[in-house]
């Protein structure tokens, strides 16, 4: 008689089976019993871009979300906003790119956050409507992670956009904030637009918990802009594997090699094989 045991992984539990195998003869008996069940918490970051928490639509929205997304989950939730995460302003130094990290990131804390949202299992990003715009909270939290776009940080996360306006300029910053996160590797599942003149009611909070709800039970898929910006990307560094010169620029070539990026046919491919390393 053999025995094994798995880890199954339903949308709330991890299930430990047992499976007993007993072969005699052409006789097969397999056996299987479901030995315990462990509840495991989903872990979401969200970013609002916002200076007011306490009275700012965006902020309501996300924890509204939650809250009914609690009902049939365990929900850990890490919300921040300019009051929690005051982030410095991108100096335009360009060391991130060359050397994959910040010199800021120690002075206000950003590597933190950036470890956080890469042990989250899900991704919200939120802005207020400035001038059809994202907030300047929002740009600054962006720019802070742009040299994530050359190494897709984000992969094999799905995420969600919201941007909250009086009336009008939430589809233009849906689309930049969509942009953003497909830049960094995420696969975006909702993007949901509040409109104060309209009311921000229940429902619209029920719509965003399902998209979250949707994005945490299935694994992140590739699309036609993922595949797009993987590829340009790749290009990029078979080029600099091609010049033979280890520069400033080597240790996003050396991501992409440790993580096995490189010999990545699509990006479709790289989430399959999610073990790869996430060395960010
Ligand atoms: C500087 C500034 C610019 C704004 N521009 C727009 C705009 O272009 N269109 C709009 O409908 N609302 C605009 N608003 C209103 C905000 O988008 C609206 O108050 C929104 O609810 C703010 O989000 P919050 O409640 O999460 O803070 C603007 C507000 C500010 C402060």
């Amino acid at each position: 008689m053999s025995e094994s045991w798995a880890f199954y992984r339903s949308s709330r539990n991890w299930i430990r089976i047992i499976t007993a195998c007993q072969s005699r003869e052409y006789a097969i008996r397999i056996s299987i019993t479901v030995e315990e069940v462990i509840t495991v918490s989903k872990k979401i970051f969200a970013y609002a871009g916002v200076n007011n928490p306490e009275r700012s639509y965006t902020v309501r929205c996300i924890q509204k979300s939650i809250e009914l997304l609690r009902e049939r989950m365990d929900i850990e939730l890490n919300l921040y906003t300019n009051q929690e995460l005051p982030i410095q302003n991108c100096q335009g130094c360009l060391r991130c790119f060359f050397y994959g990290e910040c010199v800021l990131d120690s002075q206000d804390g950003f590597h933190k956050i950036k470890q956080e949202m890469q042990n989250s299992d899900f991704i919200i990003l939120g802005s207020p409507v400035y001038l059809h715009n994202v907030s300047g909270y929002m740009k600054t939290f962006i720019d802070r992670l742009s040299y994530w776009s050359h190494i897709f940080a984000l992969r094999n996360k799905n995420g969600l956009v919201i941007a909250t306006a009086d009336c009008s300029g939430t589809y233009e910053v849906n689309e930049y904030l969509n942009k953003a996160l497909t830049c960094f590797g995420c696969s975006v599942v909702g993007k949901i637009e509040l409109k104060s003149c309209y009311g921000i009611n229940e429902e619209l909070y029920r719509i965003c918990a399902a998209k979250i709800y949707t994005g945490l039970i299935k694994d992140a898929k590739s699309n036609e802009v993922l595949e797009e910006r993987f590829h340009a990307t790749k290009q990029l560094m078979i080029y600099r594997e091609n010049r033979k010169v280890d520069d400033e620029m080597g240790s996003e070539l050396r991501y992409w090699k440790e993580t096995g990026m490189l010999y990545a046919g699509s990006f479709s491919e790289v989430l399959e094989k999610g073990g790869w390393k996430n060395v960010c």
